[in-house]
């Protein structure tokens, strides 16, 4: 069987194959909390097999998050929508993972949809 089906232990971890999910932006979260979005997004990888699923880009400060729809952890009430969604991932096989980052001079856009511009009047009226 290929390699890439095959068990792999790192520091203390195992994962069921080496099938790791990238990070990908979502631009669904609001002020940085996890919803059924992501869920469903993340859960689905789980479903589908991979050994390793890594929620998107997380944000540790307010100011860091790319766009506003980023999911963030600079708030302890942050953590309890994103818990059930890291069992749910381990209880079907895989591991959850996450990026935490800090977009720095990129960050504060609007999303890609809008352009990636400053964020504006409209962003602010749609998203507070
Ligand atoms: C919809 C989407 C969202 C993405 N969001 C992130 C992200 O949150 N963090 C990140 O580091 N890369 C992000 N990326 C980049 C992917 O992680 C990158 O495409 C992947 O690592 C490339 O892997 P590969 O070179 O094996 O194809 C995103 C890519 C896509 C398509």
């Amino acid at each position: 069987m290929s390699a890439l089906f095959q068990p792999l232990s790192l520091r203390g971890v195992t994962f069921r194959n080496r099938i790791a999910i990238s990070p990908m932006s979502q631009y669904r979260a609001r002020d940085g909390y996890a919803n059924a979005w992501h869920q469903v997004h993340l859960g689905r990888f789980a479903l589908g097999g991979a050994g390793l699923v890594f929620a998107e880009a997380t944000a540790v400060e307010a100011d860091g998050r790319r766009t506003h729809g980023d999911l963030g952890l600079w708030e302890d009430g942050q953590i309890a929508p994103l818990a059930p969604i890291a069992k749910f991932l381990a209880d079907e096989g895989a591991v959850p993972g996450i990026q935490l980052g800090h977009a720095g001079r990129k960050a504060s856009e609007r999303r890609p949809w809008h352009g990636e511009t400053p964020v504006d009047a409209e962003d602010e009226a749609e998203r507070d």
